[in-house]
């Protein structure tokens, strides 16, 4: 099969798209020939050798955990998809991803995909609504009415973050430079900071929740917005316990997996124009280089997608 893959650590010359042995399908696993996939900024970071203590990789490496396709084929012990079944999914992190024309994914991590959408608008969606997901809810326990601040609200994670808020009936400030802020608006903020006309912390005020998508300073920054009590989550940066118990507030640092059961929720969300994915640019499996040196740029609205295939 044709796949994009890395035999080195390095800057994105090291991508080749070459022929790669098809994945050997295990009992639990289904086969997906992919139709899409996304850049997320772990792909790169990854590529980069950033996680390499954190993930000891064998080379060569298939990059890209998200992925929109067909099912293909089943090992023997799954039942509940068919060969046929439209799917996606956000697989593991440790083992080869889908910058592919087929990867093999275990049956508990897949879900059925949203059906009013294309497979590249679904290829969008795993990663970024799972970490979303855990982040406010799981972990923030957002709920109907509370004040959540979310930091980068047109970027990958951050568009989706505002769409659930909203969904949850949270009163939702988010953060965007001028431009993005009427798109940031249409995805359901109340209010959108300009944080590079203003100082957010000067502007925003009594957040139960801040969502840190950004890390450094903007996290640093971020305490002071929080009511006492207020939960600080970030997925960038993990934040220091001392300073939250100082500041009598909470902090949580999260790094999401594989979750079927949210991707089968949000699906009914998707199908029910609850939540809708936002599309930087899409690219050609050729062109993975290019579509990863966009993601590192760090300025993209919305999500960055790999087609792959005809479903
Ligand atoms: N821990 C986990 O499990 C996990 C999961 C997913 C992502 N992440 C991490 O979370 C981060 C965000 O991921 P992503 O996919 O959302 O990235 P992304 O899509 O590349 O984010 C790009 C967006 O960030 C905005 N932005 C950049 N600096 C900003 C700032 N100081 N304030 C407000 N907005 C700013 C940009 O808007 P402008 O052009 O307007 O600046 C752009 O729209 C990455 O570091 C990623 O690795 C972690």
């Amino acid at each position: 099969m044709k796949a994009a893959r890395i035999h080195a650590y390095g800057e994105s010359s090291v991508i080749r798209v070459e022929d790669a042995p098809l994945p050997v399908l295990q009992a639990d696993e289904v086969l997906i020939r992919v139709v899409a996939t996304s850049v997320n900024p772990v792909d790169w970071k990854i590529r980069k050798g950033y996680l390499k203590t954190f993930i000891p990789y064998d080379m060569p490496l298939i990059m890209g955990w998200d992925v929109s396709g067909i099912v293909e084929k089943t090992g023997s012990s799954v039942t509940r998809l068919k060969t046929g079944d439209a799917v996606y999914s956000r697989p593991d992190i440790v083992r080869n991803g889908a910058y592919a024309e087929y990867i093999a994914v275990r049956e508990a991590e897949v879900a059925a995909k949203p059906a009013t959408i294309s497979h590249v608008e679904a290829a969008s969606l795993p990663l970024v609504s799972i970490t979303a997901w855990e982040a406010l809810f799981t972990t923030a326990n957002l709920s109907k009415g509370q004040r959540v601040l979310i930091h980068a609200g047109a970027g990958g994670v951050g568009s989706i973050a505002v769409q659930l808020a909203r969904a949850k009936g949270a009163h939702v400030t988010a953060t965007a430079s001028a431009g993005k802020a009427a798109l940031v608006r249409s995805l359901g903020a109340d209010a959108v900071i300009d944080y590079r006309a203003e100082d957010f912390s000067a502007v925003a005020r009594d957040m139960d929740v801040v969502f840190d998508t950004v890390g450094g300073e903007v996290q640093e920054k971020s305490w002071a917005v929080l009511k006492p009590g207020g939960m600080l989550v970030s997925i960038t940066d993990r934040p220091s316990e001392d300073r939250a118990k100082a500041e009598g507030k909470r902090a949580a640092y999260v790094f999401i997996g594989p979750n079927a059961a949210i991707l089968k929720d949000l699906a009914g969300m998707i199908d029910l124009g609850q939540v809708r994915p936002l599309i930087a640019a899409e690219f050609g499996l050729n062109d993975t280089a290019k579509a990863q040196d966009f993601s590192e740029t760090g300025r993209s609205t919305g999500k960055i997608v790999i087609y792959v295939g005809h479903p």
